[in-house]
């Protein structure tokens, strides 16, 4: 087991535990602020991944911290970190990290406690992958459905959400807002006798309803989807699982899925409104984390997304690997148009851009679903991580790049300036690792024209995570 101390001077530094606790009211600045951004942008992330008896495995499961960056509107930037207090966390302190039992690290237990898991599946509430609004409250996510509601402003934990739990066993930290019905829409895989994927729609933790189900035999592992106006789109993977293999326990989750790339992709469209089955189209096996958007052209459906040569993707992101420094640029992923077509049940694909692309944000709020024009994400290039910024204009291929020396940027975070019209008038947000310095900033780039306008260095470095969101004032 090799700890990383946190004295790395690369990208590395992006592996290793922050466990600080901090709040700043005020940090260093450079540049200006707008002053109509009001809010705080609040990130999740695998902040803790060392603990006394060992380290988790892979990078998913390490524990969640909360990151949040706030703006009061009079151009200063806060900031505040804070570990979500989970089962998962305590459990894993008490235990010295033998207790972990989550995506890719193998749970150590007992034969006994083992056929008691058969019974009662111990589902991990580590929250790690995404937040969210949902009606008043604010979730942290992963695949399991017991989201960790917090306080956007403290970032004090509040308790378990409970109210998804009927739906399956996984679902996905990837739900969409509905802004016609008020509602975050999510699909699950129910895990049983006779399995089957279920499309659901939440308004508040209270109130739930199905939209769709369709049966499956052997479940894909999904972590996202897309939805138009009229339809929600379930992309699956050729990885797929014999739900038996993960009843019966004894594997980290994601060990129990096989690779079959003679499936090829499957993509279902379910009607949102009558939860019909549509229609369902197959293309040339990939593997895929993140959907870009998806929308309606006629009869047509047009779906775009980050494609992964394979499934190798997720052994890559093994933390020894990582840490040891040995991965290397296939993590990027292909930004793929899959056009739907109504006479044909085959997808006709073509790349967006030539450029590696992962972690894809869109204008959400205006665009989601709708025909677009502009997605920001992570890329690699020939760098041993994600490191610089791009955003590709989806209808020419072209594309604006940010980077620095030795600085690795995380997700990209669009957020619109209020009355704007443009697409892309607003900012756009990203936790960038500043491997020489030995902490994180914020960086502030215009949307239009993908440049710097400001940036706030945070007291520390802030450990790579997945997404974030900005939730305005
Ligand atoms: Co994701």
């Amino acid at each position: 087991m090799s700890i990383v101390s946190g004295t790395q001077t690369d990208h590395r530094l992006g592996f290793a535990d922050q466990t600080e606790e901090v709040r700043v009211d005020a940090l260093p600045l450079s540049g200006t602020v707008p002053e109509w951004l009001r809010g705080g942008l609040v990130r999740v992330t695998p902040a803790q991944m060392d603990f006394a008896e060992r380290s988790v495995s892979h990078w998913f499961d390490g524990m969640a911290m909360l990151n949040r960056f706030g703006f009061a509107g009079d151009g200063s930037v806060s900031y505040a970190s804070r570990f979500l207090d989970t089962d998962a966390r305590r459990a894993a302190l008490a235990s010295g990290g033998k207790s972990i039992n989550g995506f890719a690290t193998d749970p150590c237990r007992s034969l006994f406690q083992r056929v008691q898991s058969l019974f009662s599946p111990e589902l991990t509430d580590n929250a790690n992958v995404n937040l969210a609004r949902l009606g008043d409250e604010y979730i942290a996510m992963t695949e399991t459905p017991i989201p960790v509601r917090f306080d956007a402003e403290t970032l004090e934990t509040l308790g378990h959400d409970k109210g998804a739990a009927g739906f399956g066993q996984i679902t996905t930290a990837h739900p969409h807002h509905d802004p016609e019905r008020g509602e975050l829409v999510n699909f699950a895989a129910h895990l049983g006798a006779k399995s089957e994927y279920r499309v659901y729609a939440r308004r508040s933790s209270t109130e739930a309803r199905t939209l769709a189900t369709m049966a499956v035999r052997e479940p894909s592992y999904m972590h996202s989807f897309a939805i138009t106006p009229r339809f929600a789109l379930l992309i699956e993977n050729p990885l797929v699982v014999n739900p038996l293999r993960l009843a019966v326990g004894g594997k980290a989750f994601i060990k129990n899925y096989k690779w079959k790339p003679e499936l090829g992709v499957r993509i279902h469209a379910f009607d949102r409104e009558t939860g019909a089955h549509h229609r369902t189209w197959t293309a040339d096996p990939f593997f895929v984390f993140h959907t870009i958007n998806a929308f309606e052209d006629g009869e047509e459906v047009v779906l775009d997304l980050c494609a992964h040569e394979d499934a190798s993707i997720i052994e890559l992101l093994e933390l020894e690997r990582l840490r040891s420094g040995s991965g290397h640029s296939t993590l990027g992923a292909r930004p793929l148009r899959l056009t739907l077509g109504a006479g044909s049940g085959v997808a006709v694909a073509r790349e967006l851009a030539d450029v590696d692309l992962e972690l894809p944000r869109i204008a959400y709020r205006t665009r989601n679903g709708l025909p677009y024009r502009y997605v920001y994400g992570g890329s690699a290039g020939d760098a041993a991580f994600l490191k610089r910024l791009v955003k590709i204009d989806v209808e020419d291929g072209s594309f604006a790049v940010w980077e620095e020396p030795n600085a690795w940027a995380g997700e990209p975070i669009f957020v619109p300036r209020p009355g704007g019209v443009a697409e892309d008038d607003g900012v756009v947000l990203s936790v960038v690792l500043d491997a020489d310095a030995g902490s994180s900033f914020l960086l502030m780039l215009d949307a239009a024209s993908f440049e710097e306008i400001a940036r706030a260095e945070a007291p520390h470095h802030v450990p790579f995570g997945f997404h974030g969101q900005f939730f305005s004032a």
